[in-house]
C-alpha cells in the first residue's frame, strides 16, 4: 500500500517550514520574506541577463554533437542537437528557476543569520547551465555535473557572458562516478537529469550520506515515466524522507529530526 499525499495550496499548508518553502515556491513577491527581495532592482537585472541569454539561445543557429547519458528523449533523435531546441525544451523554465532562487535565497539568508556560512547547492544536470546561473544568483556554493563536454562547454560559455563563472563550479562526468568521489555536504541537490526510475532509486539513496544536515533533494520530473513515478512512491513509503513536497512534476525529500511526517502535493498557482 502506497502512502497517500495531501493536496494543499501553500496558504492551507501549516507546518511553518513546509509553508515557508510553499510561499516561496509558489506565491506572489508581497507574500516573500521581506529580506529575499531586498534589492529588487539590482535582481531584476541579473535575471533579465539570463532571460536575455536563454531567449539568445532559443534563436542560436549553432549544433552541439551531444554525449547523451539520459533515459533518452522524447524529442531528440540522434546527437546532433541544435542549441535552439536543447534551450526550447530541456531546461527548467524561468517561473520555476525563479521559485528556486527565492527558497535557496531565504534558506541562505536564515543560515547566514544562525551560522554565517554559505549553502552548498549541487546541480545534477547542467545543460546550457541557465538553471544554474540561477542558482548562483542565489548567492549559494554551487557546483553542477555534466555528463557532456560539449554541453559543459557551451555553459561555461553562457556563464562567462553572465559574469558568474567565478562563482560556479562545473564537473564533467557521469553521476555515477562523480557521486562516489564527491565528499558531499549538500544542503540542496536539484537531481536534474537521467530520469529513470531505477536510477534515480541508486542516486537518492546515495544521497543520504552525502547531504549535509537538514540537507534536502529535489528530483525533477517524477511524473515523467511510469517509472518515475513508481520511484516516487518508493521513495514516500521510505520512512527516511519523513518530509515530502511535490511541487510542478518535481519531488523535495527531506529529513527533518523530529518532524511530523507529511506528505504534500502542492497545488501550483502559475504567475510570471
Ligand atoms: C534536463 S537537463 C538539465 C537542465 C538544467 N538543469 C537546466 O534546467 O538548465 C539534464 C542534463 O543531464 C545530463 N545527464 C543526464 N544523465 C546523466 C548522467 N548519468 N551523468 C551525467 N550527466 C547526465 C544530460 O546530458 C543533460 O544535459
Amino acid at each position: 500500500m502506497f502512502k497517500k499525499e495531501k493536496r494543499k495550496n501553500w496558504r492551507s499548508v501549516q507546518s511553518p517550514f513546509i509553508f515557508d518553502l510553499a510561499r516561496h515556491l509558489e506565491a506572489g513577491s508581497r507574500y516573500v520574506d521581506e529580506r529575499v527581495v531586498t534589492d529588487e532592482v539590482a535582481f531584476d537585472r541579473v535575471f533579465r541577463d539570463i532571460e536575455k541569454l536563454r531567449a539568445d539561445l532559443k534563436r542560436s543557429k549553432e549544433s552541439i554533437a551531444v554525449e547523451d547519458y539520459g533515459a533518452g528523449s522524447r524529442v531528440f533523435k540522434g546527437n546532433a542537437r541544435k542549441v535552439s531546441k536543447i534551450a526550447k525544451h530541456v531546461l527548467q523554465g524561468k517561473s520555476v528557476a525563479r521559485s528556486l532562487w527565492k527558497v535557496l535565497r531565504y534558506w541562505g539568508i536564515n543560515t547566514a543569520t544562525e551560522g554565517g556560512r554559505k549553502l552548498n547547492v549541487l546541480e545534477m544536470g547542467t545543460s546550457l547551465g541557465i538553471t544554474t546561473a540561477y542558482l548562483s544568483a542565489s548567492g549559494c556554493h554551487v557546483e553542477t555535473w555534466e555528463g557532456c563536454q560539449n554541453t559543459t562547454d557551451l555553459a561555461r560559455r553562457n556563464w562567462k557572458e553572465l559574469g558568474l563563472e567565478e562563482n560556479i563550479v562545473s564537473k564533467v562526468g557521469k553521476f555515477e562516478g562523480l557521486l562516489k568521489s564527491s565528499s558531499g555536504g549538500w544542503d540542496m541537490v536539484f537531481l536534474d537529469g537521467h530520469h529513470d526510475g531505477e536510477a534515480t532509486l541508486i542516486y537518492v539513496e546515495q544521497m543520504k550520506s552525502k547531504l549535509g544536515k537538514g540537507g534536502c533533494v529535489l528530483v525533477d520530473d517524477v511524473t515523467w515515466s511510469k517509472g518515475m513515478k513508481m520511484a516516487w512512491r518508493t521513495l514516500l513509503d521510505d520512512p527516511y524522507w519523513n518530509v515530502t513536497v511535490r511541487w510542478r512534476g518535481k519531488g523535495w525529500l527531506f529529513h527533518i529530526d523530529g518532524a511530523v511526517e507529511q506528505h504534500i502535493a502542492l497545488s501550483c498557482v502559475f504567475k510570471f
